[in-house]
Order: C-alpha cells, then structure tokens, then sequence
C-alpha cells in the first residue's frame, strides 16, 4: 500500500513494484490520478487505486477497511510517503507563517501517522514492513526551507519511537532519506512570492537556485524517482534493511555535513547558500550529482 501514488517518487514506486509483480494499493487524491495509473501499470489486474486525503479521519478510515477486504488484514508492506514541500512565500525560520506550518505538519507529520496508525494493525498481522518517506533535511537541515525540515523531522522522531516499540512483533520501520529527487514537488512551489527584500534577501536566491540546479540535474540517474522505487523493492524485500538509507542527488555530501561539528555545519552551510545564490544567477553548476545509494 502506498500514499500519494498520482505523481514523483510514489506513482515512481506503485509502477515499479506493480511491474515486479506485488500487487499494489495506490492511493490518489482525484479518480483521473488513479485511472491514469492503471493504464500505465504493467499488471493493470494487480494496480487498485484508492482515494484518500491523508488529512482526513473519514478517509483514513475507510482506506484502512478497504484495504483489510483486499488484503484479507494482513498487510505485508506499506510505504507513508504523501508530502508536500514549501518554497512559496516566506520560508525563513522567523517569517513562515504558522499556519503553513500548520499545514506542513498536518499532510507531512500527523497525516503520515494517521494512515500508519490505521493500518498497523494488518502489518503486524503479517509482520510486515513499513517503509516512511521522510527527508534527509532531518539529518542536515539547510536553511530557508520553508518549515519542511521540522514536519519531516517531527515524523522522523515519532518512528524512531514507534521502532522501539513495534520490534516485538517483527514490524520493520524504515525511514528513506532522500535528498533532491526530480519529481513535480518542486514545479508545485511558486518561488516568485518568496521575499528578496527584507531582513533576509538571499531567502528568493536560495529558494531559484534550488530549482535552477534541479532543472540541470534533471537528467541525472542519481535524482530520477527510480532510484528510490529501487530502493523500497530492496527494503520491504528479504533481508537485513538499513534503517535510514540515503538516496538522491548529492545525498553523499549533504549527509556527510550533517555529521560534522555544528559550527562547522553552520560555515559549509553558509557557502551552500553563496552557492545558490550564484546559481539563480545564472553562474555555471558549482556543484557535481554524484549517484549516492
Ligand atoms: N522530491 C524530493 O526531492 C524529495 C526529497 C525528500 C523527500 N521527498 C518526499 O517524497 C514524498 C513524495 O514527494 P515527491 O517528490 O514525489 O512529490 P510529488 O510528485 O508532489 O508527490 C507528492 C504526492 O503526495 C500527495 N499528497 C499531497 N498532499 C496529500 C494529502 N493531503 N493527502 C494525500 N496525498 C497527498 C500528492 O497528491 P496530489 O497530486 O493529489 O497533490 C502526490 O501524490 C514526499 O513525502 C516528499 O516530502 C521528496
């Protein structure tokens, strides 16, 4: 079973699981998403999208009973990965408005939880595996990431709980950090609105040059959705899983910051932003997309 299957790294992930054989629960938001995924589905027999906004009790719960009467109540995977990012408005830390906050933890944090609470009970039935899209902006937080960082880190933290607790009964909880990934969430965010005035003016820079390197790295093996499709055959399949695997564009690098010394994250940091400024200003890509799994 798999949440927010109609675009990027989930429809990515329906498709291919579908084409590996696993009979696959995609959940969309408009029937045409879901219409659109059976007709690219190699076993369209074995493709069931479901609606469901993941914000809504009602829907959840009728997920869950819907999924119980395919599955019979035993679930044996399941991949939280609807979400939403922001880069529009202002996205500093002392300047997003809470209610975009409000938002970002209601689809990205407590919209995750609410699907994974409803259908744990057919996952430990099977001791089945679940797999979080979560962000490895949890474990290297860059700035001026418009309260994305804190939802994700905030789901982040509740699984680590939840894997202490569900270990006896032999549910496995995987959290996938990706970096840049060349799906539609970044084309869904209206940089124009982001300030380039104010106390903060590089916030604009930063937010343009993400997208300006992303389009140039579109191409990339190392950012296509495949990549983390790829990587929850791998997880939810038999062995030993890592438990927050890395994948995506730079995801080496980013993840290595993260580990070091904070003021030294702070000063690399700084030149991250230099660098995006410079990029949104039209200056040749200073940085390199190797493939990091
Ligand atoms: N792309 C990256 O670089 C990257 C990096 C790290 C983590 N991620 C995570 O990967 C996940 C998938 O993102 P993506 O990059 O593939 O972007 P995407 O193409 O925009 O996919 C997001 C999916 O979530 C669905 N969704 C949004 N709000 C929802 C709601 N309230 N209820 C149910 N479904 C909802 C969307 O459905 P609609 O079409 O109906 O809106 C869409 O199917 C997200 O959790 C994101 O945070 C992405």
């Amino acid at each position: 079973m798999i949440t927010g299957a109609s675009s990027g790294i989930g429809r990515e992930t329906a498709l291919h699981l579908n084409a590996q054989g696993y009979r696959v629960i995609a959940t969309v938001r408009r029937d045409a998403d879901g219409d659109a995924l059976r007709e690219a589905a190699g076993h369209p027999d074995r493709m069931i999208p479901v609606r469901c906004d993941v914000t809504s009790d009602a829907e959840v719960s009728d997920l869950a009973a819907g999924v119980a009467r395919i599955t019979g109540g035993r679930l044996d995977a399941m991949f939280s990965n609807a979400g939403i990012a922001n880069g529009t408005g202002d996205v500093t830390a002392e300047g997003c408005p809470v209610a975009t906050l409000e938002r970002l933890v209601a689809v990205n944090y407590l919209g995750s939880v609410r699907v994974i609470q409803a259908l744990l009970p057919q996952l430990r039935a099977a001791r089945g595996t679940l797999v979080i899209n979560s962000a490895l902006m949890t474990h290297t937080v860059l700035p001026y990431n418009g309260g994305y960082a804190p939802s994700k880190a905030a789901l982040e933290a509740w699984a680590d709980q939840l894997r202490r607790e569900i270990r006896p009964h032999g549910v496995r909880v995987v959290c996938i950090r990706a970096a840049a990934i060349a799906t539609p969430l970044e084309a869904k965010q209206d940089s124009a609105g982001v300030p380039s005035d104010g106390p903060y003016p590089d916030q604009h820079a930063f937010v343009e040059g993400g997208l300006v390197l992303m389009r140039r790295a579109a191409g990339n093996a190392a950012v296509q959705p495949a990549r983390v499709a790829e990587l929850v055959e791998t997880v939810i399949g038999p062995g030993r899983a890592p438990l927050k695997p890395i994948v995506g564009g730079n995801a080496r690098p980013i993840w290595a910051i993260g580990v070091l010394p904070l003021r030294m994250q702070d000063a690399l940091l700084a030149r991250v932003v230099r660098r995006m400024v410079r990029a949104a200003q039209g200056e040749p890509p200073p940085v390199r997309w190797p493939a990091s799994r």
